[in-house]
């Protein structure tokens, strides 16, 4: 079993070496999964987190965050803030300074101006140019979920205030640290399709994330929608608690998800890691990877996820 380890999704790659000494040195699974967090968030080039990240259908970004303590399942979250660069660390102080487990909108951005996060512009120029070309000219060959979006966009293109401005992804961080104890983080900008005010899964405990020192923890990117209706993140960890391997719980759990009705079905992932170091992670797309590194390993390893539909035993995921 490794004294420490920690998994993300592939958008990770660049914070874990950050993430990896906060364990190494025998810091907490907490402190590595929000500064994981906040490393994706500042970086301007990842366009579906915190700065650079996509905006709404107004041209707003509007960004979610959540933080889980599985020590004592401990949670605070963020939704739909404007102007904040790093929303897991508001989330965290949601988690230990209120009594609360999720603030949205103004209230979110007036508690983080009470905690004195400085407020940025997160709309950078790339971002506005890539939404305005995303949402007007829609490339060819999409599938029919991401059609469906771009038709349900375009009812609404009229009301996009400047003319000259006019989809998804997300960070996952889940970690194990040295004392045992397990932690996850997830932040994103959300859909570039979102209606304002819309929230995905990420803030929202048992979604886009669960975290358990008993039993492991989870955390989804992708169609949060879907990932809400399934409580996905929670259903992984349930799975675990009922003897399943966590190959087998992400795939269960996934799987169910995936079965639902959704005419804007798109990519759904989730992750993994179980109270011994052991992980895994699904998708219901092909091609999708993510990323783990432990005090095992030199350095941080690039592993496939499990296609839904596949025989899990043709290719067993790697621990
Ligand atoms: N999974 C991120 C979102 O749906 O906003």
């Amino acid at each position: 079993m490794p004294r420490y380890i920690v998994v993300a999704s592939s958008n990770g790659l660049e914070a874990m070496r950050a993430v990896v000494e906060v364990l190494r040195g025998g810091g907490s699974a907490l402190d590595a999964v929000e500064l994981g967090c906040r490393l994706v968030e500042s970086n301007p080039r990842d366009h579906t987190v915190g700065l650079g990240g996509l905006p709404n259908l107004l041209g707003d970004v509007e960004v979610d965050a959540a933080i889980m303590d599985g020590r004592t399942r401990a949670t605070g979250g963020v939704a739909a803030v404007r102007g904040y660069e790093h929303p897991i660390s508001i989330a965290r102080r949601v988690m230990e300074q209120t009594p609360h487990v999720l603030l949205a909108g103004e209230g979110a951005e007036r508690f983080a101006a009470e905690m004195g996060f400085e407020k940025t512009e997160l709309l950078t120029p790339e971002a506005r140019r890539l939404w305005e070309q995303r949402l007007r000219e829609a490339e060819p060959d999409l599938e029919p979920g991401l059609v469906r979006y771009h038709e349900h966009a375009s009812r609404y293109l009229g009301m996009v205030r400047d003319p000259e401005q006019a989809a998804g992804g997300t960070v996952n961080f889940v970690a194990l640290d040295t004392h045992g104890d397990i932690a996850c983080g997830v932040s994103t900008s959300g859909w570039y399709f979102k209606y304002p005010g819309r929230v995905g899964d990420s803030p929202i405990v048992g979604a886009g994330l669960y975290a358990d020192n008993r039993r492991g923890a989870a955390a989804c990117t992708g169609r949060g929608e879907l990932a809400i209706r399934g409580a996905t993140a929670h259903s992984v960890v349930m799975h675990m608690s009922y003897g399943r391997s966590v190959d087998e719980a992400v795939r269960l759990a996934l799987e169910d998800a995936d079965s639902l009705p959704d005419g804007y079905a798109t990519g759904l992932n989730v992750l993994a890691l179980d109270p011994q170091g052991n992980h895994a992670a699904a998708s219901n797309r092909a091609g999708s990877t993510y990323i783990w590194v432990s005090d095992e390993v030199a350095e941080p390893q690039q592993a496939p996820r499990i296609l839904l539909g596949q025989d899990p035993h043709a290719s067993p995921p790697p621990h």
